[in-house]
């Protein structure tokens, strides 16, 4: 690409989004296709799988959520402070720090002990609409399942934390930038940290098989660099970045499945096919459908120039559409092999470290659903969340025969 490329150059797909409607990975590869970027407000967006990786792995590229949360109008400097400090907006050494703390706590032997909990949760939430026939699949089978999941992984009963979604979803919204969520976002932020801090005092005081006594054993043995805080900071993050994702990948899943009767009649016969069903999920249809980063130094993307303080999208939907990585990209084959990972985890420096249980869940959730559930079909008009980083359905009718 030939030199010194501006913002003002870059093709400007405001007026294309304003008019679009629905997820965002219907629209997006229509609106950038044959533009390696684009330009969405004042923002570059990035649409290839090769300029994507760059922007993940580079330190340059900073966190675009912490710039952008910090300039939001009226907002309490100690909340921007609590917030920057979660592992989401962390950033550098400190978050280099508590990622290395919490990984080897969130390896799949951790987790695998809970798959079988996970499979007869969803066999009860689909014995309560079995006779029905129909149910809306985000009240009864998605938004149930992440909670359920990480209260076991936190050692703490289902009614005490029933405040976990609740807390999630106003959490992510604030990743939005819009200032209407910072209240609720404030009110969540010290609901969750008040009960965090107990949690922590009494696995201290009585250390069980949980996610929180392992950290807690990390964080010992790392001696004088990590501090409870840094542990109730883990703990948060893991709440937060877990329980919304997940429950809307889940009902993207099952979109696209009804949508696709085929597909799910092929997972039904073989469902040795649900661990690939569940990467061509999250190909295909990512919640998590953009990044947001921001140039930290005046920099250049091969010839596009950068200058410091620049927003940068890393749109993992394009990305997870680029057809000299995936072949046919816009079709959804759960059949698919994958030469190279696809981005709905994100990448490199800020990868997500939860995509162990996250793949546990989706595959366990996908495996009951479909020996369970035939002639799985849309049952109505399902609504969209606006495209803000994480999307999904707020609302999915589905119908079907329970067996
Ligand atoms: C299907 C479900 C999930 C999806 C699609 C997803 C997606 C992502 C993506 C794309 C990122 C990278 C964000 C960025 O680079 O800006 C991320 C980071 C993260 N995820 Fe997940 N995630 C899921 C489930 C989970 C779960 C279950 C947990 C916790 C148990 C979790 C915890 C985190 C954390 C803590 C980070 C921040 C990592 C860092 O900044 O170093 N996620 N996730």
């Amino acid at each position: 690409m030939s030199a010194s490329i501006r913002l003002t150059d870059l093709h400007s797909i405001d007026d294309e989004v304003a008019l679009s409607t629905g997820p965002a990975w219907q629209w997006l590869p229509r609106l950038t296709r044959g533009h390696r970027f684009v330009r969405w407000q004042s923002s570059v967006v990035l649409t290839t799988y090769a300029d994507c990786r760059v922007a993940l792995s580079d330190r340059r590229f900073g966190n675009g959520l912490r710039a952008e949360i910090g300039a939001m109008p009226d907002i309490d400097p100690r909340f921007v402070e609590r917030r920057r400090s979660s592992l989401l907006l962390e950033e550098g050494e400190r978050h280099t720090r508590l990622r290395r703390l919490a990984i080897p706590a969130l390896r799949p032997r951790n987790f695998e002990r809970f798959r079988p909990a996970m499979a007869k949760v969803v066999d009860e939430l689909v014995d309560r609409v079995a006779d029905h026939g129909r149910c809306d699949a985000v009240v009864s089978f998605c938004n149930p399942l992440p909670i359920s999941v990480i209260c076991w992984v936190l050692g703490v009963p289902r009614a005490e934390a029933e405040f976990f979604a609740e807390v999630a979803e106003a959490s992510t919204a604030l990743f939005s930038g819009d200032p209407s969520t910072v209240s609720a976002a404030m009110a969540a932020t010290e609901k969750i940290d008040s009960y965090i801090e107990d949690l922590i005092g009494r696995r201290r005081r009585d250390p069980g098989q949980d996610l929180i006594t392992d950290l807690l054993a990390a964080a010992e043995a790392d001696g004088a660099t990590v501090s409870g805080t840094d542990v109730m900071t883990i703990i948060t993050s893991l709440i937060v970045g877990g329980t919304d994702t997940t429950r809307n990948q889940l009902a993207i899943a099952l979109h696209c499945f009804a949508e696709r009767p085929e597909e799910w009649e092929r997972l039904r016969r073989r469902p040795e096919l649900v661990p690939a069903a569940v990467e061509e999920v999250v190909r295909y249809a990512p919640t998590a459908y953009a990044m947001k980063r921001v140039a930290d130094e005046d920099m250049e993307l091969d010839g596009l120039l950068l200058p410091k303080g620049t927003p940068v999208i890393v749109m993992s939907t394009l990305a997870n559409r680029d057809e000299s990585v995936f072949p046919e990209p816009d079709r959804f084959d759960i059949g698919r092999t994958f030469r190279h990972p696809h981005m709905g985890f994100g990448w490199g420096l800020r990868s997500c470290i939860g995509s162990v249980l996250a793949r546990a869940e989706l595959g366990e959730a996908l495996t009951v659903l479909s020996r369970r559930l035939t002639g799985l079909a849309l049952d109505g008009e399902t609504v969209w969340s606006r495209p803000d980083t994480i999307q999904g359905p707020v609302t999915l009718p589905l119908r079907f025969e329970a067996v």
